[in-house]
């Protein structure tokens, strides 16, 4: 796919992309708060210093009106090459489009990863509760070219690992579905876990703490503008512990430091996708970093709904409720600054104790849960 122009036209692959890979997630889920937009897709799919995203579709053009693959453009994996903006031919538009892949990799941090996120169209999806053994034959077979597609991908692009995230019913046992048959049986195994939890500000309007409430401590509040430059230093030191200390599972560790440079390029490309950000950084009377809670929300989400990305705290102010306060402070200032988003999300790993005491005390709940397929390709090369 080329990437997009603009994100007024997007082509009928990205619309019909994410219109299938919500009513998956909703299907599955039973709840909106994980869908994306036509707007925040066509965003990913913008190359930046950080981040390169490549996106695929299976396409069965209308025999009536077939598409002249070789006339179209070939893009940089040999493949032809159609628009994900603007203007396309009718033969694109009354097309059947299968499935859908979209291939991430990390440009500086996690150089041997490609993330693979796998959509197929809903008339290969098997309902959520349909047993791994009865999926049809033709979904089976569509699913493992697209995990042979991400592969070859992958090893194009020098990657040795290839993850992908799956969305789970709240509760259930991950290996029961249609995809973790797909994925376990194309060699995959479960490296991480993670669970979403969901709160409605109104019923915790009482609870909130004020920027002023903590003594001894200085907070600080930035917006998607970007972090002041004098603590630059503070929040590179609490990015590194984050990375250091947010249980991972058999993801594995970056060991790319956070710099100066690093947070405005992240800073730069949440601009430039139009994310709106709320960032609260304590520190000590000398800006030494206390603790860091960042919420994050695309302008063409829900407006009602805004996610809660990172909470760290330094090793040695922990278990004195910094953790618990540095997330209430930043509820107050969601209250304060976009008083239309009535909930706040997150996703954490269900074996984080401590993030979990935290999010229960806040009267936060489990809304769904995701597991990360993982695959060496040198174990099996
Ligand atoms: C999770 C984290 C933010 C907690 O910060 P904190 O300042 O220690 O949290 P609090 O002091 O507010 O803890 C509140 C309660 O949570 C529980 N808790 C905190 N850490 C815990 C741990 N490691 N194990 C078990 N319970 C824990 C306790 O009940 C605690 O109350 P208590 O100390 O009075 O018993 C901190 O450990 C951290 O930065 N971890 C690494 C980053 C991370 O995992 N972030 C979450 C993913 S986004």
């Amino acid at each position: 796919m080329s990437p997009p122009q603009d994100y007024t036209s997007p082509t009928t692959v990205v619309i019909n992309r994410v219109l299938m890979a919500n009513l998956e997630i909703q299907e599955t889920t039973g709840h909106t708060e994980q869908c994306t937009t036509v707007e925040a897709f066509l965003a990913a799919l913008q190359p930046s210093p950080e981040h390169r995203n490549y996106f695929f579709a299976d396409v069965h053009p209308d025999p009536e009106s077939p598409i002249n693959f070789s006339q179209l453009p070939q893009g940089e994996f040999g493949l032809p090459l159609i628009p994900a903006t603007g203007p396309e031919s009718d033969n694109l538009l009354t097309a059947d489009y299968h499935a859908f892949l979209l291939c991430g990799v990390s440009v500086q941090a996690y150089p041997d990863q490609l993330s693979a996120s796998l959509v197929v169209d809903a008339n290969y999806l098997p309902a959520p509760a349909t047993l791994a053994e009865d999926v049809p034959g033709a979904t089976y077979d569509l699913v493992h070219s697209m995990i042979d597609l991400a592969e070859t991908i992958a090893r194009n692009l020098g990657r040795s690992q290839v993850t992908s995230w799956c969305y789970l019913g709240n509760g259930d046992n991950p290996f029961a579905n249609f995809w973790s048959r797909a994925w376990s049986d194309h060699g995959y195994i479960v490296a991480h876990r993670e669970d979403q939890y969901l709160v409605e500000m109104s019923e915790n309007s009482s609870e909130l703490v004020s920027p002023a409430d903590l003594a001894g401590i200085k907070v600080h509040c930035y917006d998607e503008a970007g972090c002041p430059d004098y603590l630059l230093p503070a929040l590179c030191q609490l990015l590194d512990i984050a990375e250091r200390d947010i249980p991972a599972g058999d993801l594995g560790l970056s060991d790319t430091a956070w710099t100066s440079d690093r947070v405005r390029s992240e800073e730069k490309s949440a601009q430039d996708g139009n994310y709106r950000s709320i960032n609260v950084l304590l520190t000590n009377e000398q800006n030494q970093p206390v603790a860091l809670s960042q919420i994050s929300q695309h302008h063409s989400d829900m407006p009602e709904v805004a996610s809660q990305v990172l909470t760290v705290v330094m090793p040695e102010w922990r278990r004195n409720g910094i953790g618990t306060a540095v997330k209430r402070i930043a509820w107050h200032q969601v209250r304060e600054l976009w008083p239309q988003v009535r909930s706040i999300g997150t996703s954490m790993a269900p074996d984080n104790s401590g993030m979990l005491a935290i999010n229960n005390g806040l009267g936060m709940t489990r809304v769904s849960r995701s597991c990360c397929w993982m695959k060496d390709l040198k174990a099996v090369s």
